[in-house]
């Protein structure tokens, strides 16, 4: 009796966690390409990272500005230097284009962020820094205002 209740409720829960896909499955889904290479994964498993990135973005950012705790595993840098690659013309995709890969899906999902006002779109290694000195300039300014008001 319980076993089978049990069994019940997991197919329910099953089919509630599911619910959500449904709907992306008539339409087809956004291209993502993903790094790839030999051992080369993700931070967290996919399934999980794919439902709960936001939560782990949002908890690192916290330990980072309230508790000036650092670490590389949840940091936002880290997801852009591993995600964010060029693509086959070697261009280095902005956090608007629909090819960024945080930008595919959340287009897709109509999700909007803020994130990428102030922090890097595209590994450091790609940003050319020489090219909007005035524009950069003019971010590390606003990234500093922010922190010290402490608006975050
Ligand atoms: C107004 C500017 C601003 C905005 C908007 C902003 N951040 Fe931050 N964020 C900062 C600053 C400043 C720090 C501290 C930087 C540091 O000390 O490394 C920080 C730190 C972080 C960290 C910890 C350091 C790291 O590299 O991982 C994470 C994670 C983070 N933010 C995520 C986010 C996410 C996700 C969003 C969007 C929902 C966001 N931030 C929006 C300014 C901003
Ligand atoms: C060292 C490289 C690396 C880092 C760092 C990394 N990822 Fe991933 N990520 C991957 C790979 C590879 C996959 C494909 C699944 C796999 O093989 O693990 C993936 C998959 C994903 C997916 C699922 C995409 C899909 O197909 O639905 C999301 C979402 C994601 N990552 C977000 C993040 C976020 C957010 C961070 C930072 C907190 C991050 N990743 C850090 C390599 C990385
Ligand atoms: C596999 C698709 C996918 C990828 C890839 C992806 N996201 Fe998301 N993201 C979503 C979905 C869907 C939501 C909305 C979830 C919800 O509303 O519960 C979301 C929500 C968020 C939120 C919370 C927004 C809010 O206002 O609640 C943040 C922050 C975020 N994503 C950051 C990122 C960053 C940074 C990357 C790239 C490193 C990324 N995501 C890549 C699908 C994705």
């Amino acid at each position: 009796m319980t076993k089978r209740f049990l069994r019940i409720s997991l197919i329910l829960t099953g089919l509630i966690l599911l619910f959500p896909l449904q709907g992306m499955a008539d339409t087809p889904l956004p291209s993502i390409s993903l790094p790839e290479g030999e051992g080369v994964k993700c931070v967290e498993p996919v399934d999980d990272i794919r439902r709960n990135h936001m939560n782990y973005l949002l908890h690192q950012r916290d330990k980072t500005v309230y508790e000036g705790i650092r670490t590389e595993k949840h940091s936002l840098a880290n997801c852009i230097d591993c995600h964010v690659q060029p693509n086959e013309q070697g261009v280095v995709p902005a956090h608007d284009d629909k090819e960024h890969f945080c930008n595919a899906c959340h287009e897709y999902a109509a999700v909007q962020i803020d994130c990428f006002g102030c922090h890097a779109d595209r590994p450091q290694k790609f940003i050319k820094r020489n090219s909007q000195p005035h524009a950069l300039q003019q971010q590390l300014n606003e990234v500093l205002m922010a922190k010290e008001m402490g608006a975050h």
